[in-house]
């Protein structure tokens, strides 16, 4: 097997998601390449070392751009908040090094397509962790449509809710409330949240056209922790938008922090011609499916438990026996299986930089059109 030397930035959540992907991808999937953990970076030397020992890490560094400049380094994971994804991925494609990035891909659609223009002039391959893509049952949602079941496809729906901003004595910003500081995050909800459910939706429904938003910013001041000073609020704690697909059909997305008894809540459902499918996050395994084609006695709403083998329910084969369901951290592992097969054949895979900048352009629509109260173009 050929080494991928990993450097991966920030060992929060996300570092430590995929740090476990990277060490049981070979275990599972048979693959060219066997991703090696490197060097983890991280400000704090002492915890870097903690995070290193933990996970395996063989070196540790605390400044990015040291970590960029070696030359043991192939690949650099891009795990830290979002005002900093830009400048770590513009530098790392200079040096010629392979990215695979945090969502959202950047700030705004603006700051995206610079990255997107120093990945592809450097030719590195790239990829955006809009994991969601990869939870079987969504993947076989992609299989389905592109089968043709669904016929034309009238409506998407999707929704992703939390419940955790409620507090006004929550603070903003520092290390772990960056998403509620608007310097560190880009937007609120719009940016955190809707973005997985827009990489989806035009993964499987194809590019939006036009949308129509509201925003709200229900806690108006917070303590920041780095100053200690109250501060104006400066994300959209829920956003709610309409959407005009360029296949003709109809959009609601909706995504709040203020939804009482949710934690992460991301659920969708299509409305085609011939069938409809449904997905829930807090029910990851299961795909809904109704098909109007089904004999009329028999007709209903199927609950198909996506855990099969046979190639017939996507991954499955790679893990336990039929019946047996695996979770959210598998996501991250199939995402790092398909993006090293994809190195093997040179092939890109996605969502690439460039698939995720439409991301960007749909977020910067939404936002642009709460601020305007009129209903905005995407940018294509
Ligand atoms: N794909 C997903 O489902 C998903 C889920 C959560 C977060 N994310 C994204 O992942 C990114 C990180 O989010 P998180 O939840 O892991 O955050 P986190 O706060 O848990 O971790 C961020 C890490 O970055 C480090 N960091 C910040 N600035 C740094 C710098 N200049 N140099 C080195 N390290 C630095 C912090 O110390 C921390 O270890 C964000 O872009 C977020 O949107 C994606």
């Amino acid at each position: 097997m050929k080494p991928l030397n990993i450097g991966l930035i920030g060992y929060g959540f996300m570092g430590r998601a995929h740090s476990n992907a990277y060490r049981k991808v070979n275990n599972f999937f048979d693959l060219e390449y066997q991703p090696v953990l490197k060097a983890i970076c991280a400000r704090n030397a002492e915890n870097a070392a903690a995070f290193a020992k933990k996970w395996g890490y063989e070196s540790v560094e605390t400044d990015w751009r040291k970590l960029i400049a070696r030359d043991d380094i192939d690949a650099i994971d891009i795990c830290t908040p979002n005002n900093s994804h830009a400048e770590i991925a513009i530098a790392a494609a200079k040096a010629g090094k392979i990215i695979l990035c945090e969502k959202p891909l950047s700030m705004n659609g603006p700051e995206g397509l610079k990255m997107v223009q120093a990945v592809e002039k450097a030719k590195v391959p790239n990829i955006v962790w809009y994991n969601y893509r990869r939870v079987p049952a969504v993947t076989m949602a992609k299989k389905l449509i592109e089968e043709g079941r669904l016929g034309k496809i009238f409506h998407y729906r999707a929704k992703f809710l939390q419940d955790w901003t409620i507090s006004p004595d929550l603070p903003q910003g520092g290390a772990a409330l960056w998403r509620l500081d608007v310097k560190a995050a880009g937007s609120g909800v719009t940016g955190d949240l809707l973005a997985h459910c827009i990489d989806t939706a035009l993964w499987l429904n194809g590019s939006m056209d036009s949308v129509s938003a509201m925003t709200e910013t229900f806690i108006k001041e917070r303590k920041h922790t780095l100053t200690g000073k109250k501060q104006k609020v400066g994300i959209d704690d829920a956003c709610a938008f309409l959407a005009r697909f360029k296949n003709g059909s109809l959009a609601t997305f909706e995504s709040t922090r203020y939804a009482r008894g949710h934690k992460a809540l991301y659920t969708f459902e299509i409305n085609g011609e011939h069938a409809s499918i449904a997905w829930d996050l807090h029910d990851l395994h299961r795909l809904q499916y109704f098909d109007h084609k089904d004999e009329g006695k028999l007709r209903a709403w199927r609950s198909i438990h996506v855990t099969d083998h046979g190639g017939d329910h996507p991954y499955m084969d790679k893990w336990w026996v039929p019946g047996l369901q695996i979770g959210y951290e598998h996501s991250f592992i199939h995402q790092v299986a398909d993006f090293l097969a994809g190195l093997a054949k040179g092939k890109p895979v996605g969502p690439t930089f460039r698939d995720a900048l439409e991301t960007q352009y749909v977020c910067d629509a939404v936002l642009k059109s709460a601020r305007t109260k009129k209903w905005e173009k995407v940018k294509q």
